[in-house]
C-alpha cells in the first residue's frame, strides 16, 4: 500500500497532508527517513511519524502485561476471583488474553482483540517458543534435565522436545529457564512433576520475540514497533 494511503488509513492525516509530512522528512519506514511519495508499505514494515509509531491494524490493539499471581487469565470468573482485565485500567478496547497463565503463575501475557493472532500463537503446532523461569525445590541433575528436555509423560501425553538450563542453585532451590513450543494446560508444572520436582515459583518471560522486559508486576504496555514488526511477521507467514 502506498505510504500516503497507509498514513491516511491510520488516521494520521489526509492523503494530501500525509504527502507533506513525507516530503518534509517526518516519516520513517523501518527506522529510515523516506521522502519518496511512491514508497510502498508491506505488512511487516514499521512506520513512524515524528518518531511515533503508526498503528494500522484495522482497529486491532496489542498489549503485554506482567500478570501477578492471584489473577485469572480470563474475562470473568465464576468464583469471583480477580481477572487480568482488571489490571488494564487505561484500555478502553475489549481485549482478551492470548492463551493462559495459571492463577499462581506470573509473567508475560499478551492481550489483544485480534482473533487471528490468538489462533496463530495458541494453535497446537504453532512452534512459537515460550520461555519460563521456574524455581524448584531441591536440586536437579543433568540426567533429569535431559529427561525433561527429551519429553515426559504428563498424563497420557508425551511432551515435545524442549530446552532447559539451570541458571541458579542454592542449598534449597534451583532456578531453571525452560523453553517449550507447546501450551498444554499447566504444562511446565506437569513436566516438572513428571520428574518429581516441586515448583515454588513460575514466571513466563518470553513469547516468540516478545520479552517481558522491565514491566513490573501488574504493569502493562502497548507493544512497541519492534514487537509489532514481529507480530506482523508471524501473521504474514
Ligand atoms: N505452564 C504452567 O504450568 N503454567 C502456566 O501458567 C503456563 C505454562
Amino acid at each position: 500500500m502506498r505510504i500516503n494511503k497507509y498514513l491516511a488509513q491510520a488516521g494520521i492525516a489526509s492523503r494530501r497532508k500525509a504527502e507533506d509530512l513525507i516530503k518534509s522528512g517526518k516519516v520513517k519506514v523501518n527506522g529510515k527517513v523516506i521522502t519518496e511519495l511512491a514508497t510502498d508499505i508491506k505488512p511487516t514494515d514499521s512506520v513512524a511519524v515524528e518518531n511515533n509509531y503508526v498503528n494500522v491494524n484495522n482497529g486491532f490493539v496489542y498489549y503485554k502485561l506482567n500478570k501477578p499471581k492471584g489473577y485469572i487469565s480470563s474475562a470473568s470468573d465464576e468464583k469471583g476471583r480477580k481477572t487480568v482485565l482488571e489490571l488494564l485500567r487505561g484500555v478502553h478496547t475489549r481485549v482478551f488474553p492470548i492463551g493462559r497463565l495459571d492463577y499462581d503463575t506470573e509473567g508475560l501475557l499478551l492481550l489483544t482483540n485480534d482473533g487471528d493472532l490468538t489462533n496463530i500463537i495458541t494453535k497446537p503446532n504453532s512452534e512459537i517458543e515460550k520461555t519460563y523461569v521456574a524455581t524448584i525445590l531441591g536440586k536437579i541433575s543433568d540426567d533429569e534435565i535431559k529427561k525433561l528436555c527429551s519429553g515426559v509423560d504428563i498424563g497420557g501425553y508425551i511432551t515435545k522436545p524442549c530446552s532447559a538450563v539451570k541458571t541458579e542453585e542454592t542449598e534449597t532451590t534451583t532456578k531453571l529457564k525452560i523453553t517449550i513450543t507447546e501450551g498444554k494446560n499447566r504444562q511446565v508444572r506437569k513436566m516438572l512433576a513428571a520428574i518429581n520436582k516441586e515448583i515454588k515459583f513460575l514466571k513466563r518471560v518470553q513469547i516468540g520475540e516478545i520479552h517481558l522486559g522491565g514491566l513490573s508486576r501488574g504493569e502493562y504496555a502497548k507493544l512497541n514497533s519492534k514487537e509489532m514488526k514481529y507480530i506482523n511477521k508471524i501473521k504474514s507467514n
